[in-house]
C-alpha cells in the first residue's frame, strides 16, 4: 500500500518526542479514524529552531509527522504556515487516496502549534 519513501520515514522517523518547555504545541485528531498527532515547536525570533512529534496513528500519519517536523525546522512562522498537506504528500512521493487525510493532520498540527505560540505571546 505504501511506497518505499513512506515506509522508510515510518520505520525511521525523525524528531520523535516532545520538546519540554515548548514555545508552541499543536494537537489535532481525526474523528473518523481516531488518530491523534501532536507537534511541539521551539521558536527563536520567529524562526522554528526545533520540532518534535508524538503521533498515535497509522503509518502514513507517522511518516507525515516526521516529514512535517523536518520541513518546518529553520523556517519562519509565516513560511511554516505556508506548508500544505500536498507538500507533505509530495515529499513522501505520494500517499494512497484513503490516506491523504493523514497528511492533513500534519498541516493542521503545524498551524495549531504556531497559533498556540502566537496566542501565548500576545497574552
Ligand atoms: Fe487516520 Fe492515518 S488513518 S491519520
Amino acid at each position: 500500500m505504501y511506497n518505499e519513501r513512506v515506509m522508510k520515514e515510518f520505520a525511521e522517523p525523525k524528531n520523535v518526542g516532545f520538546i519540554e518547555n515548548a514555545d508552541g504545541v499543536g494537537k489535532v485528531g481525526n474523528a473518523s479514524c481516531g488518530d491523534i498527532m501532536e507537534i511541539s515547536l521551539k521558536i527563536d525570533n520567529d524562526i522554528i529552531t526545533d520540532a518534535k512529534f508524538r503521533t498515535f496513528g497509522c503509518a502514513a500519519a507517522i511518516a507525515s509527522s516526521s516529514v512535517a517536523t523536518q520541513m518546518v525546522i529553520g523556517k519562519t512562522l509565516d513560511e511554516a504556515l505556508e506548508i500544505k498537506n500536498k507538500d507533505v504528500v509530495e515529499t513522501l512521493q505520494g500517499l494512497p487516496p484513503q490516506k491523504i487525510h493523514c497528511s492533513v493532520l500534519a498541516e493542521e498540527a503545524i498551524k495549531k502549534a504556531v497559533e498556540d505560540y502566537r496566542d501565548k505571546k500576545n497574552n
